[in-house]
């Protein structure tokens, strides 16, 4: 029997500006030291490699995280809201959100992404499991703007939960990431919460070698981007002129993902203008930032949080927070 099931709903809240986007992609090359923004790293195949990291033994956080949730995943869902509508930010396929749908039983399931194809295919399947949900996705570009007023004022009695694990945060310079988490706070409104994931200082040898696995999957999630770089804006990086590094940078608690110049070269950026690379000269393509509990407590007050509570892995290596906005 073949029963039809409804198509999730799905808002566009996009502004694909390709020849902007291109532009500012084509800036970052051309600083001092160029940079590539980590959000190119996910594309089809970026995502996949992504995912394979996620299982690498040197890759703690993801396992780390899902060891946090699964222990204390009760004593969170009782500290939320009920009939909530659970926000994920940066959803790809709804993995994580799908394993607490049933602890919150939340009225809304809102899946944000900037893959918009993926998403839809991702909603149709936690729709047709969670039938009791309502399944919603966003297609936006959240690093840049996030307002979801509309949306989440069709359900005033339903507060929404937003969900922003991974340590994905961790990717934003310490001034975008309060941007981001002040509108996470402007979209909480009164009731809302913040439940994040945030990677934690450990030694330096844990931190390098879990961005730079011997089986070599990073240096090839790295090299990668150079691929979607060359896609987008017709430039013709030779991927065999650059090798993977990760350094953990102990001043600004970061892990700093680069890609080194082998042999001087010249690489052409489109037809309008190129650049040469000295052997040994980097280009950045990924911060990862680390924390102390406290540290990232006193940014979410910052933002305007008002109280948090906070749960951690025996070794301290990850941490959870829930974040509301106090009276
Ligand atoms: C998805 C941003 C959390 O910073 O650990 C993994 C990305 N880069 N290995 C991270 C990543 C290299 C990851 N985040």
């Amino acid at each position: 029997m073949n029963i039809a099931l409804p198509l999730p709903r799905i808002e566009n809240a996009i502004q694909h500006d390709v020849l902007q986007e291109n532009a500012s992609l084509l800036d970052g090359l051309l600083q001092p030291t160029a940079r590539i923004d980590s959000k190119y790293f996910y594309d089809d195949t970026g995502c996949q490699l992504f995912n394979r990291i996620c299982e690498l033994s040197e890759y703690y956080p993801t396992r780390t995280e899902a060891g946090i949730f699964r222990r204390y995943a009760w004593e969170i869902a009782d500290v939320l809201p009920s009939g909530s509508q659970w926000v994920d930010l940066g959803c790809g396929d709804c993995g994580k959100s799908r394993e607490w749908l049933h602890h919150v039983a939340p009225e809304r399931l809102v899946g944000v992404d900037i893959a918009g194809d993926f998403l839809q295919s991702s909603l149709i399947e936690v729709a047709a499991h969670n039938p009791e949900v309502e399944c919603i996705g966003v297609v936006s570009d959240f690093t840049r703007d996030l307002d979801l007023s509309t949306l989440l004022s069709e359900c005033p009695d339903a507060p929404p939960v937003f969900f922003y694990p991974g340590s994905s945060i961790g990717n934003f310079a310490r001034a975008d990431a309060l941007r981001l988490l002040r509108n996470i706070r402007r979209n909480c409104g009164k009731h809302g919460r913040l439940l994040i994931g945030i990677d934690l200082i450990k030694p330096v040898e844990i931190l390098e070698a879990a961005y730079d696995d011997a089986a070599g999957v990073t240096a090839e999630f790295n090299l990668h981007v150079l691929d979607v770089v060359n896609q987008k804006i017709g430039s013709d990086f030779d991927r065999t002129n650059f090798s993977h590094r990760a350094r953990y940078d102990c001043v600004h608690n970061r892990i700093e993902m680069q890609l080194v110049a082998q042999r001087d070269h010249r690489v052409e950026l489109g037809s309008q203008t190129n650049r040469c690379f000295r052997a040994g000269e980097h280009l950045l393509t990924e911060y990862s930032h680390k924390y102390t509990p406290n540290g990232f407590r006193d940014m979410l007050i910052e933002a305007g949080f008002a109280q948090c509570q906070f749960w951690t892995d025996p070794y301290q290596w990850f941490g959870v927070f829930l974040a509301e906005p106090g009276q």
